[in-house]
């Protein structure tokens, strides 16, 4: 296959060097300034090098947003439909491919590659539907001669700050919407992998979206996506990703005026009853806490369980988690990759330090396993706590990492209390064969995403997603909700003329 247009090949090895996408056309950064992307099953292994942006870039990529709005606010949804439907079919053509190259790049199992870069199809094709949708009410009036109807218009430019953990996924998720409703954007991806954000612009651009509707800066959070959040021609920013760097958007956002969506932490229960399907139960909890290496603001960390039942499950987790099978994600056989970073593999390890010295019962996992060849890769084991004290850090903070935490209750109202007890609300789960305690559960739950008899990860693109208490803004992604975010309001009163 033909290097892309864009990709230079690079002096050394066989790594390609990747730019920037700005006004239609692929450049480096101002500075010319690279970095590195390498992958966490092992370094060794150089995936591409990436403009190292700064401000200039950033303020480049908006000009050409600012100036492509007006352009594609005025086309129309049917044409924004169709380029949406275009950059679907051709992500699809390329869907193992680009598969391959995020779990390469971000380390997650290649089924879950493959599987999260067709979700990003699915989230393309259904906003391309989505964009055809009725975009406004009408309304009787107090004269009955006038017309009075509302339309959502687009924000204008809106700047995408993405995490690593669902690479192509999460851009999809946001940029789609941004498009379909007739945003232009400037695209900021995780530098940890800037591979998949170049790969979903590559099938944008393609599909024929015109110079300047969307934009990658590619770069660190402090050099790019700092001077982007304050740039003043951002009408909307939309983030997913820890709390400590959404409340600093917060208030960088009160000083703007620029309207925000973030998407944040969880620290997500699954609740056993024991008049549960245990063996079922089983595999969603450990699914649901371990898939990914742990790394979904969704993952299962804490399983609270019926104390009647807690040994037994406790047990047969203990068997579980310790038979998955950790290593290079690129084979079939690995059920666990690497955590993504270094960083990341030290600080969970810290805390798995921190959690067995503050009295938590280790018991399966809490070391560093080297799990390839090269010995060059962020291992950290799929680790289990019992008797986990729900007010203990362990019990109350995300780690983002595979650490579950098994808390033992007495009964359903207590397991409520003890899951309501964290600062978070993204996802929940409850086990059960009792219809009553389902219906109360979903009714007591603090939780913006609620499973009964299935694991808390996971979100179809075609309903809203989000989270209550300190996990969103109180707005939501996906479905119909996307579209609060993306468009404003305008009401029009139209009279006739006097006669
Ligand atoms: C999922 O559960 O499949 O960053 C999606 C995250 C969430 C998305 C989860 N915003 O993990």
């Amino acid at each position: 296959m033909a290097a892309p247009a864009h990709a230079a090949q690079a002096a050394t090895g066989q790594a390609q060097t990747y730019g920037n996408y700005i006004g239609g056309e692929w450049r480096p950064a101002a500075s010319g300034e690279t970095f590195e992307d390498r992958s966490p099953a092992n370094t060794d292994d150089l995936v591409g090098r990436f403009a190292s942006s700064a401000k200039e870039d950033v303020e480049a990529a908006v000009a050409a947003a600012a100036e492509a709005a007006d352009g594609w606010r005025r086309t129309s949804a049917v044409a924004r439909a169709n380029i949406l439907h275009k950059a679907a079919e051709i992500l699809a053509s390329r869907q193992e491919q680009v598969g391959r190259e995020l779990t390469r790049e971000e380390g997650k199992t290649l089924k879950e590659g493959i599987g999260e870069t067709g979700r990003a199809v699915q989230i393309l094709r259904y906003f391309a539907g989505e964009a055809q949708q009725p975009s406004g009410e009408h309304y009787p009036s107090m004269n009955p001669l006038t017309l009075l109807y509302t339309v959502r218009e687009p924000l204008g430019v809106v700047g995408v700050i993405t995490p690593w953990n669902f690479p192509i996924a999460i851009p999809a998720w946001k940029i789609a919407p941004a498009l379909a409703f007739g945003n232009t954007v400037v695209f900021k991806p995780a530098s940890l992998t800037p591979l998949c954000a170049v790969r979903l612009v590559e099938a944008l651009a393609e599909a024929g979206l015109p110079p300047g509707v969307l934009n990658l800066v590619t770069g660190s959070a402090g050099a790019v996506g700092d001077p982007l959040v304050r740039d003043p021609r951002i009408a909307g920013v939309t983030f997913t990703g820890s709390n400590a760097v959404g409340a600093d958007l917060r208030k960088i956002a009160a000083e703007t005026g620029t309207k925000l969506q973030l998407e944040l932490g969880g620290k997500n229960p699954a609740i056993v009853l024991a008049d549960a399907d245990l063996d079922h139960a089983l595999t969603h909890v450990v699914s649901g806490a371990m898939m990914s290496t742990g790394q979904k603001c969704t993952a299962t960390s804490r399983a609270i369980v019926d104390r009647s039942i807690a040994a037994a499950f406790t047990e047969r987790l203990v068997e579980k988690v310790k038979a998955l099978k950790v290593g290079d994600p690129l084979q079939a056989e690995t059920q666990i990759g690497p955590v993504i970073s270094e960083d990341s593999a030290e600080r969970i390890a810290g805390e798995v330090d921190a959690a067995r010295e503050a009295g938590a019962n280790l018991l399966a996992g809490g070391d560093r396993p080297s799990e390839n060849g090269h010995g060059r890769g962020h291992f950290v084991a799929p680790t289990l706590f019992g008797d986990v004290d729900p007010a203990s850090k362990l019990g109350q903070e995300e780690l983002f990492g595979p650490v579950l935490g098994v808390i033992p209750v007495d009964g359903m109202d207590e397991a409520l209390a003890v899951a309501n007890t964290v600062r978070f609300g993204l996802s929940a789960s409850l086990f059960t064969r009792d219809l009553g305690k389902a219906l109360t559960f979903a009714r007591e739950i603090q939780a913006g995403v609620v499973h009964v008899n299935s694991e808390t990860p996971g979100a179809e693109p075609h309903v809203p997603f989000g989270g209550m208490k300190g996990s969103s803004s109180y707005s939501r992604e996906q479905g119909k909700a996307a579209r609060d975010f993306f468009t404003q309001t305008k009401t029009v009163y139209i009279d006739p003329p006097p006669a």
